[in-house]
């Protein structure tokens, strides 16, 4: 529909109608207007499948939704690493959505994870905004491209569950601008998502739902969004003040009494009626580009979408440990230990929780593979210890050739709603590894949870692969990765830390009250771990495969740039294997000096690319001015200091394999003002501000030098060093040479030199 027959239509609705629309009809529609022809329109939850409710709704995944196919998790496909593979299953989804009628599906879900700890993060997908934003864009194109809208969520700095209603995040605004607010920014700008989710929290106080700073001055005015704003359900405050702050609708229903309110602003004159207009168009436009282009063909073929939910896992698997265990032989007579082996944990509790129309364990798929005894091993109802179940594992782990124990996080550990209190597996599965162990020294481990957990018994495990919730295919997929009949490709997008209490956040965990301070900064995951050079248990990236790469060649197009330039890198990736095998080749990149506090590095790209054995390809990444600048708060804008930055390739952010560097200059001055209290080291690093000094400062130094001399060999004089000499002098504001020069420089002298330098 043309802009001007929305507008058309708009001016035809009631002030009544047009505050109706900017609130849900239901718990999942919004209004129609039947005698304008408006029609109703759904949405549904998201993000890893269609959650539809048909009859009775809810936001927590309680009622019954359609039969659908869950796919893997936010935390596996993270780790695929896999942009077009991500594109690939938002068709699926898009397709499923035009088939049942659905307009907007409710994802994806972006928010950083800064405490290992959110009962969410099984939902979000990184620590790192760039993976985040990256695996978004590629959701977001793939669902828009069968004409589905996608709702990107929860913005902004929704990172946990506890108060989250209430609780205002904290945060100081160069770290709203690196870390989370660049977890949407790359998918808002580039993937156009039809709605954006404002969140349920505050942040630096104010509510999200009547935050015009984010909801408007960045979001529209710096980014050029154009589609509508959805409050998350529930998420309304003042629904006026929403309103004029860019919420444009109001979901599930307000019952009226938010649209009654609407209403009574516009009339007592505090909201301006061109408000709700617009919010109506917003609205509107999204409804009738939905119904224009409905697919009628459209089928919602479960099966086939089972097939792509498996090929999805494939690559959401991560191999963490491999001492040359796996892939274990078929026919071999192996024990599958756990009852996730059995009944998979495969996705999360809350409102992503999808009715899968069917789920297949391992055990089912290892049926006919090899020779397979199953034992429970422990009940993940509750958290005790059964010896009678315990022994079985034992005796069938001391028959096997080998052990394989199905473990991780049972629901109760983790889910929307709630924050994990602690990082530990329950202690009856650390137990039962433990107890299996000392048995069969060919134990395998392979982990069914959401979120990093603490693994007290990795030294003593030969492998351990990481399956995250990974949909309804998982089953199916283990076994594949197993007997080798799939090559793991999957990288950690999180930091799996030794445990809790190295994490960033643990001091100030999920606040006080309604309250948490992100003291930690820009310095969440690899950028705290890194920074603080500790040893991790798995770091950021890292994942194995059953074949090996080689990286050379590393070139950048060029050495020295402007900031304003673009940089080319290409790299040369060699399957030096036997088996073909996928690698998520990363790049970052670190600032070699720099005069504002920076991590150590960060992830700038990457690309996934597959490799026959003995095949080479040669991966290409193109570096702006981003890649190499950190959000300057005078300029309120990014910021590239000259100086040299290193280019690095890694299988990990442990493991860098190349480095190349290359110098940026800067084309963008600060403006300084110096003051009497400016230091000595300052106006010596600004080759423009030196000048004016030179004399005053080679003066002050001739005459300390004559004292020194004066001094002669004195107890006193022996002690002053050089360098503590040269520390002072750096050190001292300009007013010091008024009490220090024996009168020689005066606070006249200096304030003119100040008022000429500063003029310039
Ligand atoms: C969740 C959203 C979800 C909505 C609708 C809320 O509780 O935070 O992610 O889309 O419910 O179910």
């Amino acid at each position: 529909m043309t802009q001007e027959k929305l507008k058309e239509i708009i001016a035809q609705m009631t002030l009544e109608e047009k505050a109706g629309i900017c609130s849900g009809d239901d718990f999942w529609h919004t209004k129609s207007v039947e005698r304008l022809g408006v029609p109703r329109s759904m949405v549904s939850d998201g993000p890893h499948g269609l959650r539809k409710q048909d009859l009775k709704a809810d936001h927590l995944g309680v009622n019954e939704s359609i039969k659908a196919v869950c796919f893997p998790a936010g935390c596996g496909t993270a780790a695929s690493f896999n942009r077009d593979l991500m594109r690939k299953m938002g068709e699926t989804l898009g397709n499923e959505c035009q088939a049942e009628g659905v307009s907007v599906l409710l994802g994806p879900a972006v928010n950083i994870k800064r405490s290992h700890l959110c009962g969410r993060n099984f939902e979000y997908y990184s620590e790192d905004p760039v993976v985040a934003t990256e695996i978004a864009t590629a959701y977001i194109e793939g669902v828009q491209s069968k004409n589905v809208g996608t709702s990107i969520k929860h913005f902004l700095a929704n990172n946990q569950e506890t108060r989250r209603l209430t609780v205002s995040a904290e945060i100081d605004e160069r770290t709203i601008r690196e870390i989370y607010l660049a977890a949407f920014e790359g998918a808002i700008r580039n993937a156009k998502p039809w709605t954006v989710m404002c969140s349920y929290n505050r942040l630096n106080g104010l509510h999200l739902s009547e935050n015009k700073t984010y909801l408007t001055d960045v979001l529209r005015g710096e980014w050029g969004y154009e589609g509508y704003v959805v409050s998350d359900w529930g998420a309304v405050n003042e629904r006026v003040q929403g309103l004029a702050a860019g919420l444009d609708l109001e979901m599930p229903s307000a019952n009226g009494v938010n649209d009654r309110l609407i209403v009574e602003a516009v009339q007592n004159g505090t909201l301006d009626e061109a408000v709700v207009d617009e919010a109506v168009r917003r609205i509107l436009n999204i409804v009738y580009r939905y119904e224009e282009n409905r697919d009628h063909n459209a089928v919602f073929d479960r099966d086939a979408d089972h097939a792509m939910a498996r090929k999805v896992a494939e690559e959401t698997v991560v191999l963490l440990k491999n001492d040359s265990i796996l892939p274990l032989a078929e026919g071999d007579e192996i024990a599958f230990i756990g009852k996730f082996a059995s009944k998979p944990r495969y996705q999360g509790g809350g409102s992503s929780h999808i009715n899968s129309h069917k789920v297949v364990s391992a055990l089912e798929a290892a049926e006919g593979m090899s020779n397979i005894t199953y034992a429970q091993g422990y009940i993940d109802e509750e958290d005790r210890i059964d010896e009678a179940l315990l022994a079985e594992a034992i005796e069938a782990a001391k028959k096997a050739k080998a052990a394989v124990i199905f473990a991780g996080l049972p629901d109760a550990f983790e889910s929307e709603g709630f924050d994990r209190e602690h990082m530990r597996m329950p202690e009856c599965q650390n137990e039962l590894i433990r107890r299996v162990t000392e048995v069969q020294p060919n134990t395998v481990v392979v982990l069914h949870n959401g979120s990093p957990v603490e693994m007290p018994w990795a030294d003593s495990v030969k492998g351990i692969i990481e399956a995250y919730l990974g949909g309804q295919a998982i089953g199916e997929v283990v076994c594949d990765i197993l007997f080798g009949k799939v090559n793991p490709s999957g990288k950690l997008a999180e930091t799996f830390p030794i445990k809790l209490e190295d994490n960033p956040s643990y001091l100030t965990g999920f606040g006080e009250k309604d309250c948490v301070k992100y003291t930690e900064g820009i310095f969440v995951g690899y950028r705290y771990y890194d920074k603080k050079n500790m040893d991790v248990l798995f770091p950021f990236g890292h994942g194995l495969s059953y074949t090996t790469f080689a990286y050379t060649n590393l070139k950048l197009d060029k050495t020295t740039m402007a900031d304003t330039d673009t940089l080319t890198v290409s790299v040369d990736v060699t399957n030096t294997g036997k088996v073909a095998g996928k690698e998520a080749v990363q790049l970052y990149v670190s600032d070699k000096e720099s005069t504002v506090l920076r991590p150590v590095k960060e992830l700038k790209d990457f690309a996934k690319v597959e490799l026959a054995p003995g095949e080479t390809k040669t991966v290409t990444f193109t570096l702006g001015k981003r890649a190499f600048a950190y959000y300057n708060t005078e300029l309120n804008d990014w910021h590239v200091e000259t100086g040299d930055f290193d280019i690095m390739i890694g299988k990990s952010s442990r493991d860098i394999v190349l480095t190349e560097t290359v110098t940026v200059t800067s084309t963008v001055r600060i403006p300084v003002v110096y003051t009497l209290n400016s230091l000595v080291g300052d106006i010596l690093e600004d080759e423009h501000a030196k000048v004016y000094f030179e004399n005053i400062f080679q003066q002050y130094n001739e005459m300390k030098a004559a004292e020194a001399e004066a001094a002669g060999t004195s107890a006193g004089a022996e002690a002053i060093t050089e360098d503590m000499e040269a520390a002072m002098f750096q050190n001292m504001p300009l007013r010091g040479f008024i009490s220090f020069s024996d009168g020689k420089v005066t606070r006249e002298m200096l304030l003119q030199i100040l008022e000429q330098l500063n003029a310039k």
